[in-house]
């Protein structure tokens, strides 16, 4: 393996991209099923967010968290105005029961968190909710979803232990943004990729009806696809979930991963899917980033004192198929 990766980047600069599987379906999960595979985190948001994580009866008894039409959504309070005394907005923060490592998950999603000072993701990494902080980032963090105060496109990326880069080069339709993904290094902003298609996250997600997120990660590379919803192009396999799935088949990948250096099996273990929502805080509440995301006042004076203005930030799933 080592001596063809040489033989490769001698004969073509870009790191060309590993051709995929086949997979089989392990998790079918629209509305009940779907949350029933996730458990609620009630703990402190370790990105220090203006936020309250509430506990499951918390979030069924103020409407955060809903079913209807096999559909799971998932929001922030959007009645309450905060005094500078209360914790923070009410919102959610959801873990799988299940670890994957080799594994492919589509996302099909209708609907993301948007707003001023919003800060949504779904991330993969370990952390089990009793020891939340112990063992980060030696297991690696995989974004998937991410951004802050609506601000498009979609970042992808990884946060990792010493020792883990990306080529500056590679088969990805994405831009790099970040080739080292030492969470220590450069404030922890990983190896990003940002998504070449305004429509793939925030409001312009929103108003095309959403799209698909898919990654899939195996022991030499991960991968992460997207498809908006109004794409000419969305794989079978992907639009229509089946037991099966060809990932050879989906084509250039969003943000191609590979392990030529980064060993994987030092730096990436056993993940959980984490499904989350603050506000402000690291990233969408720096200063710098705020204003110059075009938002009005304080991230925190605004997240405070307007709820009407979160009526918006809200997840919408469809489903969530896992295959292994
Ligand atoms: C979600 O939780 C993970 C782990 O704490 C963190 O890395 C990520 O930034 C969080 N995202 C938000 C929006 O809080
Ligand atoms: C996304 O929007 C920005 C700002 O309007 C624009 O400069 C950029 O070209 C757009 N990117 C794509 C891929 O359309
Ligand atoms: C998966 O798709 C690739 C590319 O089209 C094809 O070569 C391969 O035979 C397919 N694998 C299976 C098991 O169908
Ligand atoms: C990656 O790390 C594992 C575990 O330490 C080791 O066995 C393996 O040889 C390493 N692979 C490479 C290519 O260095």
């Amino acid at each position: 393996m080592r001596i063809n990766f040489h033989f490769f980047v001698i004969l073509a600069p870009a790191v060309t991209m590993t051709l995929g599987a086949t997979y089989q379906r392990s998790s079918q999960l629209t509305g009940q099923s779907f949350l029933d595979a996730f458990n609620f985190q009630a703990i402190s948001d370790p990105t220090n967010g203006r936020v309250t994580y509430v506990d499951e009866s918390t979030a069924k008894a103020d409407g955060l968290v809903s079913v209807a039409n096999n559909k799971l959504t998932l929001r922030a309070d959007y009645t309450t105005k905060l005094s500078s005394s209360d914790p923070g907005r009410k919102s959610f923060r959801i873990q799988s029961n299940s670890q994957y490592e080799t594994h492919v998950a589509i996302f099909d999603i209708a609907h993301m968190p948007q707003g001023c000072g919003t800060w949504p993701a779904i991330c993969a990494f370990n952390l089990l909710w009793s020891e939340v902080g112990a063992n980060w980032p030696n297991e690696g963090e995989v974004d998937i979803v991410e951004g802050v105060n609506d601000q498009t496109p979609n970042k992808c990326s990884l946060h990792t232990s010493s020792g883990c880069t990306m080529p500056s080069s590679r088969s990805m339709t994405g831009t790099v943004d970040g080739t080292d993904c030492d969470a220590y290094d450069n404030g922890n902003s990983g190896c990003g990729v940002n998504i070449n298609d305004n429509k793939s996250y925030g409001p312009q997600f929103n108003s095309n009806g959403g799209g698909w997120y898919a990654i899939e990660r195996s022991s030499s590379y991960i991968k992460i696809f997207f498809w908006e919803r109004t794409s000419g192009s969305v794989p079978s396999d992907v639009s229509s979930p089946g037991s099966s799935i060809n990932t050879s088949k989906w084509g250039t990948p969003a943000a191609y991963f590979p392990n030529t250096d980064c060993n994987f099996s030092t730096h990436f273990g056993e993940h959980n899917i984490i499904i989350n929502l603050t506000f402000c805080g690291d990233w969408a509440g720096s200063s710098s980033v705020y204003s110059a995301s075009g938002c009005p006042s304080t991230c925190v004076d605004y997240v405070n004192n307007n709820p009407s203005a979160f009526k918006n930030a809200y997840f919408e799933f469809n489903s969530l198929n896992i295959y292994q």
